[in-house]
């Protein structure tokens, strides 16, 4: 697939298929992400991957209690929240039934002399979109989150994590349930400022 073409409907996909993924595909999406870059080539970001069905019960089931009633009552003022979030409240629910969760963790390891929370971040997050992407080459849906924060405890028990590894994001992935399509971006003319800041060429946030 071309890579533009994957990187204009590479939509955030809540909805998920409980049908396997093969360990093939699994296998090139995390080495693609292994392509990202990282400060210094640091490469302190490690892939955790959960397909017990086990230990994602007790993931997805701690996670929606903590998260689902959060989420019904977020407000809905219009379309683009309104598929959001009704997306965001699927998933929750359905996050057990995922094939592969995938946690980006890292560890404060650079600069080796004086070591930064900070460069954590900046490992694992372009690590995770070239995840998504290559996900999305191979018609497989993924969706980047955070709010797996909210059961974080509970996580960290069941994935023996060391207290020193940080959870950078979850991403669940599995086949997608909805069509993928064109994104909601502001367009180029409302971004990109020329020799100079410009002021504000747009509302924040997005209307
Ligand atoms: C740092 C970050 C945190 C996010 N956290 C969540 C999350 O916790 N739950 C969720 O459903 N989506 C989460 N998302 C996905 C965004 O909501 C999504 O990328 C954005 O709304 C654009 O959606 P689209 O790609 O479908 O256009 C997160 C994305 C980023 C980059």
């Amino acid at each position: 697939m071309d890579l533009f073409d994957a990187m204009s409907t590479c939509r955030a996909m809540r909805y998920l298929k409980s049908d396997p993924v093969e360990p093939d595909l699994i296998k090139k999406v995390i080495t693609a992400a292994t392509w990202a870059p990282s400060p210094g080539n640091s490469q302190g970001r490690d892939f955790l991957l959960v397909s017990d069905q086990d230990k994602k019960i007790k993931i997805g089931d701690a996670i929606e209690t903590a998260m689902a009633s959060r989420v019904a009552a977020m407000e809905r003022p219009d379309k683009t929240h309104r598929l959001m979030l009704d997306g965001t409240e699927h998933l929750v629910a359905t996050l057990k039934s995922c094939p592969v969760l995938i946690f980006i963790c890292g560890k404060k390891i650079y600069p080796a002399q004086a070591p930064r929370e900070s460069f954590i971040w900046s490992s694992i997050y372009p690590a995770a979109q070239n995840l998504i992407l290559a996900a999305r080459a191979l018609g497989l849906g993924t969706v980047f989150t955070t709010f797996q924060g909210a059961a974080e405890p509970t996580i960290r028990e069941t994935l023996s994590l060391p207290d020193d590894v940080y959870i950078g994001c979850m991403i669940p992935m599995g086949w997608p349930d909805k069509n993928f399509g064109p994104l909601n971006r502001e367009p180029f003319e409302n971004v990109v400022h020329h020799n100079q800041w410009q002021g504000d060429l747009r509302a924040y946030p997005p209307q």
